[in-house]
């Protein structure tokens, strides 16, 4: 329920992508936004105002001259009623119109009578988004403040392939996200490690663990959400990339120390949230071992090398935050780790709490003393870790 409370107007222009902003109210409203839906008349011929209705559970406006509003000033009630308006699709008529302040329609009156901010998702033919005159309105638009989001390129309706493709509902619920984010870290760059690593035995058989990178993705996301610039160095997992973030994947704890050192220095603050294995084999097999080559193979051991406190150690370094995943004695535990790495911030969690799953349970260890949080999903409790690191390094 990360948008609890807000209030988005959503604009639906005509267009063939007017079907996807279906889903886009269906996940707005799943995280907790109120959304008023207006649409031009060329969005009915795409989709009726019934669907919007049952899915934001309010009535739709499409006409300047509603009568269900009393002072017939619809444009004016449901523009003042908005935090933020949100048009998606938004046509090349539509854009055109706004950069040149018509108010021809209930939508564009909406929008040029707002004061509040305006996000637009083009989605057009390819030729139209790159008709000059597209790409002048669209200047004129950023010029005024206006955020543009996408298009992406692909396939499009019409079968053509190129720019002009309506972001996924997904990707727009994240625009918003990220506008209603305080930007805690704008300015600062955040490197982070997440999931397991993978010692090889042989060419496909390895040493690994259960860890399956949300709390790691979930923080990259919120810290990139706070405004960050956020590089992710990952093991291998099978979670997507959260939008604006780097990503570059690794495989055992060599290369993760290795793309995590080449970027040290460059970062303000380093989150260590990866399970990396303390041990891998010191020959790793260059063939398939087999079953009957003289009984079960012995393995030699050898340390990895801890990337924490080598970060940790690092003159001039970031600030460096641990976790702690343990099956007992969390704070006795993870205060040891805090103390052997020299790390001021230590997060704990209990294996059965934090490994896999959405949800965790995190306590946090630092300076000023022990600081449970409740039980919640990682993306809140990644929320609410961020704020805490931006509050502990000073930045608000
Ligand atoms: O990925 P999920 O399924 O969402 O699960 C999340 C999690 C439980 C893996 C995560 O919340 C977590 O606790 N990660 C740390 C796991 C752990 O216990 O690490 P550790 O005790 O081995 O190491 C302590 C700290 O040193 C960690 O910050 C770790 O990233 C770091 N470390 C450890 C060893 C090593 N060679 N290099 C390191 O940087």
């Amino acid at each position: 329920m990360e948008l609890k409370g807000k209030r988005i107007a959503l604009g639906v222009s005509g267009g063939i992508a007017a079907y996807k902003a279906a889903e886009l109210v269906r996940l707005l409203v799943k995280q907790g936004a109120e959304v008023q839906v207006a649409m031009t008349e060329g969005a009915s011929h795409f989709i009726t105002a019934t669907t919007f209705q049952a899915l934001s559970g309010r009535p739709v406006f499409t006409d300047q001259w509603d009568q269900r509003m009393p002072n017939a000033m619809a444009h004016i009630d449901l523009s003042r009623q908005a935090d933020l308006i949100v048009v998606a699709p938004a046509s090349a008529d539509f854009l055109a119109r706004v950069a040149h302040g018509l108010a021809d329609d209930l939508l564009a009156t909406m929008v040029l009578a707002r004061d509040c901010p305006l996000l637009v998702a083009p989605a057009m033919n390819r030729q139209m988004w790159e008709n000059p005159a597209t790409q002048r309105n669209v200047a004129q638009l950023r010029a005024d403040g206006v955020g543009i989001l996408g298009p992406a390129s692909g396939e499009q309706a019409c079968g053509e392939i190129g720019a002009g493709r309506m972001l996924e509902p997904e990707e727009i619920v994240d625009s918003v996200l990220v506008f209603f984010t305080p930007k805690l870290l704008a300015g600062r760059r955040v490197l982070l490690t997440a999931g397991p690593t993978f010692e090889a035995i042989d060419p496909v058989r390895g040493i690994t663990n259960l860890s399956s990178g949300r709390m790691g993705y979930a923080l990259a996301r919120a810290a990139r959400q706070a405004g960050a610039e956020v590089t992710l160095v990952s093991g291998p997992v099978a979670l997507p990339t959260p939008a604006g973030v780097e990503r570059i994947d690794v495989k055992s704890a060599l290369d993760m120390q290795a793309a995590v050192m080449a970027r040290a220095t460059a970062s303000d603050i380093f989150i260590a949230v990866a399970a990396v294995a303390d041990y891998r084999v010191t020959h790793a097999a260059e063939y398939k071992l087999k079953k009957d080559e003289g009984g079960p193979p012995a393995f030699e051991l050898v340390e990895n090398p801890d990337i924490l406190a080598s970060v940790a150690a690092l003159e001039n370094g970031p600030f460096c935050v641990g976790f702690a995943a343990e099956s007992h004695n969390l704070e006795a535990y993870a205060q040891a780790k805090r103390q052997k790495k020299k790390v001021p911030l230590v997060v704990g969690n209990l294996i059965q709490d934090g490994f896999g799953g959405d949800d965790n349970r995190l306590v946090l260890f630092d300076d000023h003393g022990v600081h449970p949080l409740a039980p919640a999903s990682k993306a809140a409790l990644a929320r609410q870790l961020i704020e805490h690191i931006a509050h502990l390094t000073g930045i608000h």
